[in-house]
């Protein structure tokens, strides 16, 4: 198949990368195979979303970066607003209205002969991409298939920190192969106790008797899933962020997954069991409606100078 005609011949229409003090396009970025952020995983990062050329919630990605950072011992030396500054030329230069906009701090490169990781040199890199979709538009409507793990737990937390977020997707990526041969579009994964905690790149709501359901423990601390709890409690919804025993979600009415990827994606059936009428749920609807309008507001937003 022939591509189509470019619509804009710049060669950061396909996305633009911060690679090693340039802007470059995306296609071109690389970075060194002695770098501890591929060698290592020993790396944090963190995703925020370009929607109608607003950044959303910019400020809350920034801070759970800066957060991710000093948990890793980890200085780029380049405060906030080079940062910021760095994200913004990303998209602008992209050109990209909807853009998928992802910042990462590695440990670096060692010195020669050298292993200690405080002694390596942190690398920032950056990108703006095309918005990516966990779960497609058209696939949202219909519900996603959710399977509970029983093969995989979620790497305990005294471990990896979830709150950082991070590399260490062999657990997510070995319960996603779980699900798809258990019949399920993705996955959730328990946690050692038993407690349901998130799916490879996003949060997990239950909708019992009306009211939100997700766990407090175990998992990223979403954005999104934060801005769900913020328009719910706007919302005169009531929601309970505590434990969550996977023994519970027979109780759910609705479900749905939460991520910068994609926003509030329902879920219709849990390990093969329809939720209500097999179709996205009510409260499920009217959070992914507010979700989207929210893009809108000037509180949550920071437009992108093109
Ligand atoms: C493991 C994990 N949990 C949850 C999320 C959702 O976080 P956010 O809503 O900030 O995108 C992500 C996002 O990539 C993730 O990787």
């Amino acid at each position: 198949m022939t591509e189509p005609a470019a619509a804009d011949s710049s060669p950061y229409s396909r996305g633009c990368a911060w690679v090693q003090g340039e802007y470059v396009p995306v296609g071109e970025a690389k970075i060194s195979l002695l770098d501890a952020g591929f060698s290592r995983s020993d790396v944090t990062y963190d995703v925020v979303a370009v929607w109608d050329g607003k950044f959303f919630r910019l400020d809350a990605h920034l801070d759970r970066f800066e957060r991710s950072m000093k948990h890793l011992h980890m200085n780029l030396g380049l405060d906030r607003a080079g940062i910021s500054e760095i994200l913004h030329e990303c998209v602008r230069r992209s050109g990209l209205r909807e853009s998928y906009v992802e910042m990462i701090a590695t440990r670096g490169r060692p010195g020669r002969g050298a292993r200690d990781p405080w002694t390596f040199q942190n690398q920032f890199y950056a990108y703006a991409i095309p918005y990516i979709w966990i779960v497609e538009p058209d696939k949202q409507e219909a519900g996603s298939h959710l399977i509970i793990a029983r093969d995989t737990v979620r790497i305990p937390e005294a471990s990896v920190d979830p709150t950082v977020k991070n590399f260490h997707w062999g657990d997510l990526t070995r319960g996603a192969f779980e699900a798809r041969e258990r019949g399920g579009s993705t996955v959730a994964l328990p946690d050692l106790d038993g407690n349901l905690t998130e799916g490879p790149g996003f949060n997990i709501f239950l909708v019992v008797d009306g009211e939100l359901r997700t766990p407090d423990a175990g998992v990223l601390e979403g954005i999104t899933r934060r801005t769900v709890l913020d328009l719910a409690a706007e919302q005169g919804l009531t929601a309970h962020v505590a434990p969550l025993p996977v023994a519970d979600v027979g109780q759910a009415d609705e479900a749905f997954m939460t991520s910068t990827a994609g926003g509030v994606m329902p879920v219709t059936s849990i390990d093969g069991q329809p939720l209500g009428d097999g179709t996205p749920g009510p409260i499920t609807m009217q959070l992914r409606q507010s979700y989207w309008d929210a893009h809108d507001d000037p509180r949550w937003t920071t437009p992108v100078a093109y």
